[in-house]
């Protein structure tokens, strides 16, 4: 017979090994490159960012990478693509043509000449030193001074953007989303969206639909 106070102990000692927080030890870049340094291609074509396990939002960069024959860009990560947005929706992991990278912000400190908002070439930004990822938690810094970070729950993604002095800028385009490089059959398309802004300017609601990808779907609408 096991005596109430050896019970409570045994209980204790289950309770206290349940509290390692393994998710110190996960590396979420674990498959984000392939056998080409600094090319995702031939890696996990993996999602790297802000997500809870099994969340609708994965908050994370829309990257480009310049040689499109070995680019890969399903999870909107890239070792060291040009960032054009960080946006809420990736998939990880399925190869093939992307999907998503839609409702996304990009954090400009300026949008004068030569930059043109309705060309992504003329804003995108190279980053800095190396981007920070744990579970659940993601950071880069970009060429023009801005750090973002990103988290997220469930069904929300938070992201701040740290500005150097200047000026400030978030550009939310809805008819961005995660190009399949070389064009082609399941490439993504933008059908229509809208975006209200509220008076200051600090809160935005709206959504857009967009087609194709990955699986060949019918139109998504995430508002
Ligand atoms: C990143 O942007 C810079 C400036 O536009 C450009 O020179 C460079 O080739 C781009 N790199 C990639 C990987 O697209
Ligand atoms: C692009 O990558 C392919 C495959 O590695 C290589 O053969 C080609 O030279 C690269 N093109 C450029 C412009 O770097
Ligand atoms: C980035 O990471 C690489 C590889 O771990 C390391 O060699 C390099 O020093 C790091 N760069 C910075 C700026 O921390
Ligand atoms: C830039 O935007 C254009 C027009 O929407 C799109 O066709 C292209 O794929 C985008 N490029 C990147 C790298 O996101």
């Amino acid at each position: 017979m096991i005596m109430p106070q050896v019970l409570s102990l045994l209980i204790l000692a289950i309770s206290a090994s349940a509290q390692i927080d393994y998710a110190q030890y996960v590396n979420p870049f674990i498959g984000s490159e392939g056998p080409i340094s600094g090319q995702a291609f031939g890696g996990g074509d993996i999602f790297v960012g802000g997500a809870v396990p099994f969340g609708v939002v994965k908050l994370g960069m829309d990257s480009h990478e310049a040689n499109l024959s070995v680019a890969t860009l399903n999870g909107g990560y890239t070792p060291q693509g040009n960032v054009t947005a960080f946006s809420m929706l990736h998939e990880s992991g399925t190869g093939g043509c992307p999907k998503y990278g839609v409702i996304p912000q990009m954090p400009l400190t300026t949008v004068d000449s030569p930059v043109n908002i309705l060309d992504n070439t003329t804003y995108w930004q190279s980053r800095v030193g190396n981007d920070t990822a744990t579970v659940g938690y993601f950071r880069t810094e970009l060429a023009n001074g801005v750090t973002t970070e990103l988290s997220a729950s469930r069904h929300a993604g938070i992201l701040q953007h740290s500005f150097p002095a200047g000026e400030k800028h978030v550009l939310v385009d809805i008819s961005h989303y995660l190009p399949q490089g070389n064009g082609g059959y399941c490439d993504q398309y933008f059908i229509g969206g809208e975006i209200d802004l509220q008076p200051g300017g600090s809160v935005y609601s709206g959504y857009g639909t967009y087609v194709g990808g990955w699986n060949e779907g019918e139109d998504v609408k995430p508002y």
